[in-house]
């Protein structure tokens, strides 16, 4: 089999990217180890910003997210039983955040790319990507019914996140990887409670962080930062809400938390990871594969879809053109932008979180939230970052 590029991995990255350059005329295959139903049930990230919803529009992909998805632009911030609020999207040009969860956005990339004729091979397994130094690279996998298969290509999207196969083809010594592995966790909880807020709340309290993120009118998303080693199973339901409503409380508000039943309980771990560069011969690394980021600041699902913009336009003009500089500016262009989001996600994991075995962090903390409540300019920096230049 040919074809121009080969995509390994359905996730937003390879999805994105596979719609973009077939509306180019630019012929591909995506390769995804799991099965269509389990990619679009999938639970995972669940914000998109102004800018990929904005790109998404653009290749008419955005019509139902644009329907359904749910719009922010104010957060509150809770520290000593006091709360304040930052109406980011009026301090950014009106810019907001659409709560759309990822697995929506990839049921929505799959049904166009095939409407459009596209050609994704699911539940493929022992993935292989080989001559990548050439200008002729091939793929060779198992298919679903248990056929080896090969496919040539011009080049390699590795779409296929933090645990997939193509950065780890990269020969060793290449890649400069650089890793940071914040000594937090949190403990992720679901329930089926509406919502006691109409804007995400950050709370930052001695015990540590607490975050309500918002879901749907019946689900609602909470945080708790726990001590490192947590497991999910030391925290019963009940322990679960005596920490959220100690964690939220407000000194002189009748403000009050709405329980409802805990449907998952999960432990993350808080880590940060790059490599440079985003590139190895005629294989590119999108999204997770190249980077991670904490959920802090939801940037994850918008780099992956930065990625891929800047990568399909690299394709179009080479494509088009036979220019190369694209290609060649690739890493530095998503580089740049994941450092960028890399540093202010430190910057709020800093501020919304206790340091128990340092408290000196814990006050900077405190120090920095209180800058943000009184200065109308840190404010505004705050939004042109949060909310996504
Ligand atoms: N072969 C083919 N597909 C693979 C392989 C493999 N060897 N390994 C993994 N995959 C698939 C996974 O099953 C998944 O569907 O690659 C896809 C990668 O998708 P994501 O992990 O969602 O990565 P990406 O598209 O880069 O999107 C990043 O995911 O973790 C979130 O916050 C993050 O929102 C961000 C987004």
């Amino acid at each position: 089999m040919k074809r121009s590029v080969t995509v390994v991995g359905a996730g937003p990255a390879g999805l994105t990217l596979a719609n973009l350059i077939q509306q180019s005329g630019i012929d591909c295959v995506v390769l995804e180890k799991a099965s269509r139903s389990h990619v679009e049930t999938r639970p995972r990230a669940g914000v998109l910003e102004h800018r990929s919803v904005t790109m998404l529009e653009s290749l008419g992909l955005a019509d139902r997210l644009l329907m359904e998805a749910d719009r922010h632009g104010t957060c509150e911030f809770r520290v000593n039983g006091q709360a304040f609020q930052v109406a980011y999207s009026d301090l950014y040009g009106g810019r907001q955040h659409y709560v759309y969860p990822q697995q929506e956005v990839v049921k929505d990339l799959i049904g166009a790319f095939l409407d459009a004729g596209g050609d994704i091979r699911f539940s493929v397994s022992d993935v292989e990507l080989r001559d990548l130094m050439t200008s002729r690279p091939s793929v060779v996998w198992t298919s679903a019914d248990g056929v080896r298969e090969t496919v040539q290509s011009d080049f390699v999207a590795g779409c296929d996140g933090f645990h997939g196969i193509s950065r780890k083809s990269i020969p060793d010594g290449v890649l400069t990887e650089f890793t940071h592995q914040h000594g937090i966790e949190w403990l992720a909880i679901l329930a089926e409670a509406p919502p006691s807020t109409k804007a995400i709340i950050y709370a930052l309290h001695a015990d540590g962080f607490a975050g309500h993120m918002l879901r749907s009118p019946s689900i609602s998303r909470f945080y708790l930062q726990v001590p490192v080693g947590t497991k999910a199973e030391d925290w019963s339901d009940e322990r679960v809400w005596e920490a959220l409503h100690k964690r939220f409380a407000l000194h002189d508000s009748a403000w009050a938390l709405t329980e409802g039943k805990i449907i998952e309980k999960r432990v993350l771990d808080m880590r940060s990871h790059v490599v440079e560069p985003m590139s190895y011969g005629r294989l590119f690394l999108l999204g997770d594969a190249a980077h991670i980021i904490t959920p802090v600041g939801a940037k994850g699902m918008n780099l992956a879809m930065n990625d891929a913009a800047t990568f399909g336009r690299a394709l179009m003009d080479f494509y088009a053109t036979g220019s190369e500089t694209g290609l060649k500016t690739y890493s530095e262009d998503c580089l740049r932008r994941v450092w960028r989001a890399q540093e202010f996600s430190q910057w709020m994991v800093n501020m919304i979180h206790t340091d128990v075995s340092s408290p000196f962090f814990g006050r900077l903390a405190q120090a920095r939230l209180e800058h943000l409540a009184e200065s109308p300019a840190y404010r505004a920096t705050f939004a042109e970052n949060y909310v996504g230049p």
